[in-house]
């Protein structure tokens, strides 16, 4: 079985803990930024677009060379056996992106290399300049950094965040790739309890309950790779199969609350959806009345940030009913995603780590207090 080098992409900030997952299933890594590599047969790209639930996507690298104008460009890319990846019908849309490089134009470097492969292609199957692309789909991707060009096949089509489970309404929700990667930024693993005092649609305590129950993110969506027609579509079923019987019990309480009835609705549709809504307890509760009996695990959540001035007034005496409430059950390592730099200010008490992410294009930080106590 032929073996490629594969990478994962993923969002800034958020490398290690892609490779961690990467090696937790088995694979030697190499980093850079927003890349992971590793090298991996058709098996191999099944396993990791299922499996992964911090990655964006899961691409091969098909070539790799130097260019720093349009005709080496050309030469190259048309210096590929496309007719051995494209099948004569494939649409394949390319995506472009040049960082730090002599050719800088994205939709010039596109329209050069849609046309080297359109070109090289017609020769190999003896066609004149016309290409139906009307056949399933084979995302193309080229990167230029510091004029080092990589062509890529992307295996994954919709970005993995979309795992399918979510309906399309609900508040300012987590993408569910981020909120996994927040999850692995803590001690959590199933084994202790997990609150979401703010949950909004649900997507942290969903995606815990799928971490707990060790079930597959990618087990409710379809992939680029399944309309690709030299890949081997049995080993998909397989892996789902395999996936399927692999699924745990939960062991711990996940309780998951919301100010707002309306949006807690919304999340128990998710969570049904995903499979795990009878494994988190939903419930209607401020912040400011929130308790439990729980101890030693993990509390984390995304407080709303507060942009205009009076939404801010409200958001920064909800930080100060976090801290006076959440503080008291310091036995649990706590952990809070927020845009408001001023945070410990309001929540009252000194982060033991601080680490700087972004939240879409919003800057923002996630804070740790009591890390240490799990
Ligand atoms: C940014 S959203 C959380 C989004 C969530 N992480 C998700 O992925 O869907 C913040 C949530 O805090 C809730 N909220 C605001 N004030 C609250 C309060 N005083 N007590 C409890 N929940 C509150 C809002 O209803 C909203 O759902």
């Amino acid at each position: 079985m032929k073996e490629y080098q594969l990478y994962a992409t993923m969002g800034a900030g958020f490398e290690s803990v892609v490779a961690k997952e990467l090696q937790s299933l088995g694979y030697q890594t190499q980093t850079e930024n927003g890349r992971v590599f590793f090298r991996g047969g058709q098996k191999d790209i099944v396993k990791t677009n299922l499996w992964l639930r911090t990655a964006d996507r899961i691409k091969i690298l098909l070539k790799e060379f130097t260019a720093t104008d349009f005709d080496s460009l050309y030469n190259q890319t048309y210096d590929f056996d496309w007719a051995e990846l494209l099948p004569v019908d494939a649409k394949f849309p390319v995506q472009g992106r040049s960082v730090r490089s002599q050719l800088h134009s994205e939709p010039g470097i596109q329209s050069i290399v849609k046309k080297a492969i359109v070109n090289k292609m017609s020769d190999q199957y003896h066609r004149r300049g016309f290409l139906p692309e009307s056949g399933s789909e084979y995302p193309l991707d080229i990167h230029i950094y510091k004029n080092k060009v990589r062509l890529s096949l992307d295996t994954s089509g919709a970005s993995l965040f979309k795992r399918g489970y979510r309906v399309e309404h609900g508040g300012a929700p987590l993408k569910e790739n981020f909120a996994a990667s927040l999850l692995k930024l803590t001690p959590y693993d199933g084994s202790h309890p997990l609150i979401d005092p703010l949950t909004g649609s649900g997507t942290l305590a969903i995606e815990a309950a799928l971490i707990a129950k060790n079930i597959a993110p990618g087990s409710w969506r379809s992939f680029a790779y399944q309309g690709f027609d030299w890949f081997n579509q049995d080993l998909y079923q397989e892996a789902l199969d395999e996936a399927e019987s692999e699924i745990k019990e939960i062991s711990a309480p996940i309780v998951a609350s919301d100010i707002d009835q309306s949006i807690l609705e919304i999340a128990k549709v998710n969570a049904h959806n995903a499979g795990v809504l009878q494994d988190i307890y939903f419930k209607q509760v401020a912040v400011k009345d929130f308790a439990t009996d729980l101890e030693n695990g993990v509390i984390i959540a995304n407080p709303p940030y507060g942009k205009r001035l009076k939404d801010k007034e409200t958001a920064e005496g909800l930080y100060k009913q976090m801290g006076q409430v959440l503080g008291k059950y310091n036995s649990f390592s706590q952990y809070y995603l927020v845009g408001d730099p001023e945070f410990e200010k309001y929540f009252g008490h000194t982060a033991t780590k601080k680490r700087k992410l972004f939240n879409g294009n919003l800057r923002v930080d996630f804070y740790q207090f009591w890390a240490n106590r799990r």
